[in-house]
């Protein structure tokens, strides 16, 4: 069964993620596995307004779009030091490398899966696609895969393209942890926020398990809280 929490708004509920975040980390979490999109920002910025000590802290981060340089803004490297590395330095971080995956992907990709498997994540944080894609594993991904690169869908373009210029400019594919990787985490933290992601969010905890909702999946896993505001939860 799943764990649901439901709070009033996204502020609420990224303090309630970091509640369980810092006190997995205070049990003996060591490797997280972080995520980016608009929705993990509330719970970054309780994590660096708070003392909590990150020198000890191996981060994993899910995705990255195939092409980008770390510093391009757009990027998902980028994000994680603006939000959260900057002011919280890990003592490891790792991101998928997308001018690497520009070039070759299947090494990019096996260097990440070793990554992973070297460096056991504790606490895997996800965010949910508007048709249950968890990380950019978009309907249809088979529940094996492991990282690869990954075509984003157009609905995908479509809504990050809000982050980007133009349209355009959004990279069409991305290096991406498989749905293996993630239900290899000991524990999962999802959030979502907003009337957009109500279907999605009643789909994943209430739907047929199938690869066509990619988060159904997380059913099987033994250790699953989400946590979602009213205007996500309305359709459960
Ligand atoms: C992208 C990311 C996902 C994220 C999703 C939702 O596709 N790869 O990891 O969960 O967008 O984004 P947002 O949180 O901005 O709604």
């Amino acid at each position: 069964m799943m764990k649901v929490i439901v709070r009033e708004n996204d502020i609420q509920g990224g303090a309630a993620a970091f509640e369980i975040f810092e006190k997995g980390i205070k049990n003996g979490a060591k490797v997280l596995g972080l995520a980016t999109g608009s929705t993990p920002v509330t719970l970054y910025q309780n994590w660096v307004k708070s003392d909590l000590n990150c020198d000890d802290l191996t981060s994993i981060n899910l995705d990255e779009y195939v092409g980008l340089k770390p510093d391009d803004p757009q990027s998902y490297h980028y994000f994680m030091k603006e939000h959260l590395f900057n002011k919280k330095p890990f003592k490891h971080s790792y991101v998928p490398d997308g001018v690497e995956a520009a070039k070759d992907p299947q090494k990019a990709a096996d260097d990440y899966n070793k990554i992973i498997k070297d460096n056991p994540i504790d606490i895997q944080l996800l965010g949910i696609g508007r048709n249950g894609h968890i990380a950019f594993n978009e309907p249809g991904s088979s529940f094996d895969t492991v990282t690869r690169e990954v075509k984003l869908t157009e609905n995908t373009i479509k809504a990050n393209s809000r982050f980007f210029n133009n349209i355009d400019d959004v990279p069409t594919s991305a290096i991406c942890m498989g749905i293996a990787n993630i239900m290899s985490a000991k524990k999962i933290v999802l959030m979502a926020f907003g009337e957009k992601k109500a279907h999605a969010i009643k789909e994943m905890i209430e739907g047929p398990i199938t690869e066509e909702v990619p988060a159904s999946i997380l059913q099987k896993h033994p250790d699953v809280t989400v946590i979602v505001d009213e205007a996500a939860a309305k359709e459960l």
